[in-house]
C-alpha cells in the first residue's frame, strides 16, 4: 500500500506488519490527508533492542563526530523545510510562514545542541578530599557526564517538529539513542524530520520513529523496560505516564494557564500587541499563550478597546492562506473550546466579538468580565478564546495567578521595574516575563512548569545535563 507512510527502524523505512494505518485528518478540509503505520508492540521491542545496541557504540563516538553529524542534520533539514512545513499546513493547520519558521528553528535549535553539547560535555571536575573533615589529600575524584542510554521523545502536535528536535538533539549529542513517538497530527512531518537525520548518515538503529495509536503502543512505549529517560511534551496524559513509569529521570512540560498581570501604569498598547500575539498565534493552541488577562479595573475599558480593535484585523482562513487564525487542530478540540464558550455565555460574561465557528474554525473571541466560576477563568482552551478579568488590586491578580493548578509561565505590565520584580518573586510560575508575552524561546532559555504544568527543566543546555549522568572515578593514593 504505496499511500501509507513507512515508520523508521534499523536504519529503514518500513511497513508494520500488522497491515493496519493510521488517518490523519486535515484540519481545515477535515478529510484524510495522510495515512501512517499503525505501529504494534513486537515493532516497538525491535526498535527498543536496536537503540540499545547502537548507543553502546554511539556513546565511544568522539563527542566532535556526534557534533559534526548534527551540524549535517541541522543543515539538511533546512534545506527541506518547505517540504516539511507544507506537512504542518496540512496535518495541524499551522500558518504557512509558521510552519517554515519552524522548521528553521528546529535547524538553529539542533546546531545550537552540538555547539553547547561539545563545550559542557568537554568538561568535567576534579575534586580533593581534604576540603571534608578527617581526609587527607589522598583522594582526587574525576567526574564527567555520561549518557542514560536509551531517550525516548513523545512530541504534542503543536510543534511536531521543534519540539522532537528539542529533545533530539540534546539526547543525541550527549550520547544517548532515541526512540521518537510524534503525535498523530504532525506525524509526517515527523517522519520527514527523521529522513534529514537519516540523510545526514547516522548509525543504524541510533534513531528511530514508530508511528501508532496511543492505546496500542502508548503505555507499552513508556513502561518499556529498555526506556531509560522520558522526555514529554503535550497534554494531562503527562501525568498518568509519570505515574506509571520507573525509576527513570522524567522531562514534562503539560501545558498552562499563562496570567497576563496588567497594572495601571502599564504601556497599554504594548499590552495590547503583546494580548494579541500572546494569545491568538497558532489560534492559542501553544502551551504559552496567554490564558487569562487580569487587569486592573482602572484601565479595563481602555485596553479591552485596543484589543478588541486588534481582534477584529485579525485574518481568519485556511493556514494555506497564512491566516492568522486557522481552524484548530481536530473537531473534538473545537467542540471543546465551544463548551467553554457556552459554560461563559451561560454564566454571563461579556462577548467582545459574536461567537462564530464553521467546522474547526473558531473566529477570535475575547470574553470580558469573566468570573472565577465560569470554567474559562481555569481551563486552557487551546483555542481562540481569551479571558479577561478584572482586578482591584495586584495582590487579587497574583491570587487567581497562584490559585490555578498550572504554573508554566505569566507576564507583568508595568513601567515599574521594582514593582514587576516583587510581582514576578509572588508568581508561582516557572518563568514570568516582564513587558512581554509568554515565550518558550530563545530555545536556550531554561524552560520548567511548576505544579501540574511539568517535571525538569528544558531549554537546550538543561536538557543536555538531564539526558546524562554524573560518573566519577576516585584515585586513591596510599
Ligand atoms: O506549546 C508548547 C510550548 O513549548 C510553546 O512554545 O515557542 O510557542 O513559546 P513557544
Amino acid at each position: 500500500d504505496g499511500d501509507v507512510f513507512k515508520y523508521y527502524s534499523e536504519g529503514e523505512w518500513k511497513k508494520s506488519p500488522s497491515g493496519k494505518s493510521v488517518s490523519i485528518i486535515n484540519p481545515t478540509t477535515r478529510k484524510p490527508q495522510y495515512k501512517v503505520q499503525a505501529c504494534t508492540q513486537q515493532e516497538v521491542n525491535k526498535v527498543m533492542e536496536t537503540a540499545k545496541i547502537a548507543q553502546k557504540q554511539w556513546a565511544k563516538t568522539p563527542l566532535w563526530k556526534r557534533a559534526e553529524l548534527l551540524h549535517k542534520a541541522a543543515a539538511i533539514l533546512k534545506e527541506h523545510k518547505a517540504p516539511i512545513a507544507d506537512c504542518l499546513v496540512k496535518e495541524i493547520a499551522k500558518p504557512a510562514k509558521d510552519s517554515v519558521t519552524e522548521v528553521v528553528r528546529s535547524g538553529d535549535l539542533i546546531s545550537y545542541c552540538a555547539e553547547e553539547g561539545v563545550r559542557i560535555l568537554g568538561e568535567g571536575k576534579f575534586l580533593v578530599s581534604d576540603s571534608f573533615p578527617g581526609n587527607e589529600r589522598t583522594k582526587y575524584c574525576l567526574t564527567s557526564k555520561v549518557p542514560l542510554g536509551v531517550v525516548l521523545a513523545i512530541p504534542p502536535f503543536n510543534y511536531p517538529v521543534n519540539l522532537a528536535v528539542s529533545k533530539i538533539g540534546p539526547a543525541l549529542i550527549a550520547g544517548n539513542s532515541l526512540v521518537l513517538k510524534p503525535p498523530t497530527q504532525g506525524a509526517v512531518a515527523c517522519l520527514h524530520m527523521v529522513h534529514c537525520f537519516h540523510l545526514a548518515g547516522f548509525p543504524k538503529g541510533l534513531i528511530s520513529c514508530v508511528t501508532g495509536k496511543g492505546s496500542e503502543i502508548g503505555d507499552f512505549l513508556t513502561m518499556h523496560p529498555g526506556v531509560n529517560c522520558i522526555s514529554f511534551t503535550g497534554g494531562d496524559t503527562g501525568i498518568a505516564i509519570s505515574k506509571k513509569a520507573g525509576m527513570i529521570p522524567l522531562q514534562m512540560e503539560l501545558g498552562g494557564k499563562d496570567a497576563c498581570i496588567v497594572l495601571e501604569d502599564a504601556d497599554l498598547d504594548l499590552v495590547a500587541s503583546n494580548i494579541i500575539k500572546g494569545g491568538f498565534s497558532y489560534s492559542g493552541q501553544r502551551c504559552t499563550a496567554v490564558k487569562v488577562v487580569l487587569v486592573m479595573e482602572s484601565v479595563a475599558d481602555t485596553l479591552v478597546e485596543k484589543v478588541k480593535a486588534k481582534v477584529a484585523k485579525l485574518t481568519v482562513g485556511s493556514p494555506e492562506d497564512d491566516c492568522d487564525i486557522t481552524p484548530v487542530v481536530s473537531e473534538s478540540s473545537a467542540n471543546f473550546i465551544e463548551g467553554l464558550v457556552m459554560d461563559a455565555k451561560q454564566k454571563g460574561a461579556t462577548f467582545c466579538q459574536s461567537y462564530k465557528r464553521e467546522g474547526n474554525l473558531i473566529w477570535p473571541l475575547l470574553l470580558d468580565n469573566v468570573q472565577p466560576d465560569m470554567r474559562i477563568a481555569w481551563e486552557e482552551p487551546f483555542g481562540p478564546i481569551l479571558p479577561v478579568i478584572r482586578i482591584t488590586s495586584v495582590e487579587e491578580g497574583i491570587h487567581h495567578c497562584n490559585a490555578s493548578n498550572f504554573g508554566l509561565q505569566g507576564c507583568i505590565f508595568t513601567r515599574d521595574i521594582n514593582k514587576a520584580m516583587l510581582i514576578s518573586d509572588a508568581m508561582e510560575t516557572g518563568t514570568v516575563q516582564i513587558n512581554s508575552a509568554p515565550a518558550r524561546g530563545p530555545d536556550h532559555f531554561p524552560f520548567q512548569g511548576l505544579k501540574d504544568s511539568g517535571i525538569g527543566s528544558q531549554g537546550i543546555t538543561n536538557s543536555i545535563n538531564m539526558m546524562t549522568k554524573i560518573k566519577s572515578t576516585v584515585i586513591n593514593l596510599p
